[in-house]
């Protein structure tokens, strides 16, 4: 997912605050960079391919700007290259954009017959050069702006510059995010908080169709009608240092320890003596659940836990496909929407269809203000704080955190409070164990399964995830049941299968199922709850016995840890793994 940074001010430390913002985004992944700032009422252009050291090289610190632009692209149309990079110029107008612009065809026909030519093979340049071009005819920057957002289709967060109004920063948004912060005689736009956080923690966010009109003292913000409209500035509960590494290696090893605080936090939202926070439920016969990736993983255990204790239906699917599925919901129907980042387009995509058509919505969210936390009827905050990895962890213990608490709920059981309280150390002692033993064993593999029945399923599908996208290694997670209907013919001499059990109905089942596996050599990581000893695994990972409710928030961790070590020992990028973007703003 793009980046952008934008800065205006007195102060006319626009490089260094838009290029300190452009690395503090480096987690949302990237393949090139650029920044457009002015000098002596100059526009220059400077864009790499590549890491943003390349661009850093190429960039005169000592120059004093007082406004500027920047990005990190994560490659939609064209390949990574500096044509491709933004930020893109066309005459007057400097953007950079965060988005798919779905109409850039029909945009392209309409000014290449107006003698407009392009240079990249973006949807980017082609919005530029439409901007342009609308503008030459209103010759106003706003109702230019205005202009677009009922011509462009598709999603765009845009930091615009135009050279006939260089004592304005202006932005204007559609699905993508994009917040205005406020400094001292100076003010900034940014994709996400991190970017700014270094500076301010007070911001405002931009909502669809409206434009942003930013100068060092004052930010004007228009809706469709060109209206000038209030927005409650926002402090973010995190400081800067909290959202850097604080001495860990990886963001991804700071955030799984993070998790004892992050359970407790989410923990004490939702529930003390009594339940609180929690949006009424009884009005519904019946569930969906629409994420993606590991948030849709959630989902699969709240299914588990929701169906088992309070007996009321549940469906799960991911977003991709729900969108375009028959979906058979009604008024007793509530979707439940799952995403850390709130801004991943096919689970926003889903919501949006949802509403529309008048189905009760809930979004279990982390980015607080974000688009899925805007757009739903209710929200639940997971309180995991910003999540820099790639590889969720935190935001995903949360998110179990929460469908525990809802199942709680519904069940009216206030009977786990005491059991509560000791999941956070719980949590530590298995973040405390070293894990790079067993990682050692298997890290060399090519391939590595999952196995579980029931809820173990879950986490079993959530553990190969995390360790195929951090440690590129082919994974996969098998019902263990379903193994010897096929795949087991993958099975041979020391190939390695981690098989969790911790759900003692099923435990005499899934060991069955284990030593047909290891009667065809393989090598056993056995991920329990159970004091078993046997020679049916090779190795043992011990995970405390708790309530089922709060059992798939200690299995986890293991696993998490797990990926990590293999991760490294395979030298790759933990927190910023190759193609992969921390939020998928694009469907
Ligand atoms: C998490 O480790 C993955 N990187 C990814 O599957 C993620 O969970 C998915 O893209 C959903 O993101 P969201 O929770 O921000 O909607």
């Amino acid at each position: 997912m793009c980046g952008i940074t934008g800065y205006i001010g007195k102060n006319n430390n626009a490089i260094k605050v838009v290029m300190d913002g452009l690395e503090s985004l480096e987690y949302r992944g990237y393949d090139s960079s650029g920044i457009a700032y002015t000098n002596n009422n100059k526009l220059n252009v400077i864009k790499e391919k590549g890491k943003i050291i390349n661009l850093k090289n190429n960039i005169d610190f000592n120059i004093k700007s007082n406004l500027a632009i920047g990005h990190t692209r994560w490659a939609t149309h064209g390949e990574p290259n500096k044509v491709n990079s933004h930020p893109h110029q066309v005459n007057k107008f400097t953007i950079v954009h965060n988005g798919i612009i779905e109409n850039y065809i029909e945009l392209k026909e309409e000014l290449l017959k107006n003698n407009y030519t392009f240079k990249s093979s973006t949807d980017t340049e082609i919005a530029v050069a439409y901007i342009d071009f609308i503008y030459k005819k209103e010759k106003d920057i706003l109702k230019t702006l205005n202009y677009i957002t009922k011509v462009f289709r598709g999603s765009y967060a845009l930091g615009i510059i135009c050279n006939d109004d260089l004592n304005n920063l202006y932005a204007v948004r559609k699905t993508s995010p994009l917040i205005i912060a406020k400094g001292t005689n100076e003010n900034y736009i940014a994709s996400d908080v991190p970017a700014i956080l270094k500076y301010t923690n007070k911001y405002m966010l931009l909502d669809d169709y409206e434009i942003a009109k930013i100068s060092s003292d004052n930010i004007e913000i228009y809706n469709q009608k060109l209206e000038l409209v209030t927005k409650d500035t926002l402090e973010f509960e995190g400081t800067y240092e909290s959202s850097m590494k604080n001495g860990y290696e990886h963001f991804m090893l700071k955030e799984i320890h993070e998790e004892p605080n992050v359970f407790k936090d989410t923990i004490n939202t939702y529930l003390d003596k009594d339940f609180k926070n929690i949006p009424g439920f009884s009005k519904y016969n019946n569930i969906h659940i629409v994420a993606c990736g590991s948030a849709y993983h959630t989902g699969l255990v709240g299914k588990y836990l929701i169906e088992k204790y309070a007996n009321i239906p549940v469906y799960v699917e991911v977003a991709s496909e729900y969108r375009y599925k028959h979906n058979f919901y009604d008024e007793k129907t509530l979707v439940i929407l799952v995403s850390q980042s709130g801004e991943t387009a096919d689970t926003l995509a889903c919501l949006k269809k949802v509403k529309e058509d008048g189905i009760d919505t809930l979004g279990i969210v982390n980015v607080v203000g974000s688009s899925v936390a805007r757009e739903s009827k209710y929200v639940m905050y997971t309180k995991a704080g910003c999540e820099i990895a790639v590889a969720t962890t935190k935001a995903y213990l949360a998110q179990l955190t929460v469908f525990s608490v809802i199942t709680m709920y519904l069940t009216n059981n206030k009977t786990l409070i005491e059991e509560i309280s000791t999941i956070p150390t719980l949590i530590d002692n298995l973040i405390n164990k070293d894990y790079k033993p067993i990682a050692k064993e298997i890290y060399k593999n090519k391939d590595i399964f999952f196995i579980g029945r029931g809820i173990d399923y879950s986490i079993a599908m959530e553990g190969s995830l995390k360790l195929k996208e951090i440690s590129y290694i082919n994974s996969v997670a098998y019902q263990a049941g379903e193994l010897k209907h096929g795949t087991i013919s993958l099975i041979e001499k020391n190939t390695p299968v981690i098989a969790i059990s911790t759900d003692d109905t099923l435990s005499e089942k899934t060991i069955s199922n284990i030593k047909e596996v290891k009667a065809r050599g393989a090598k056993v990581i056995f991920v329990t709850n159970q004091n078993i000893n046997d020679n049916f695994y090779d190795i043992k990972i011990d995970i405390p016995r708790v309530n089922e409710l709060l059992q798939p928030i200690l299995t986890i961790v293991p696993l998490q840890l797990l990926a990590y070590e293999v991760a490294k020992l395979n030298k790759c990028d933990i927190d910023k793994p190759r193609n992969l973007a921390k939020s998928v703003t694009v469907e």
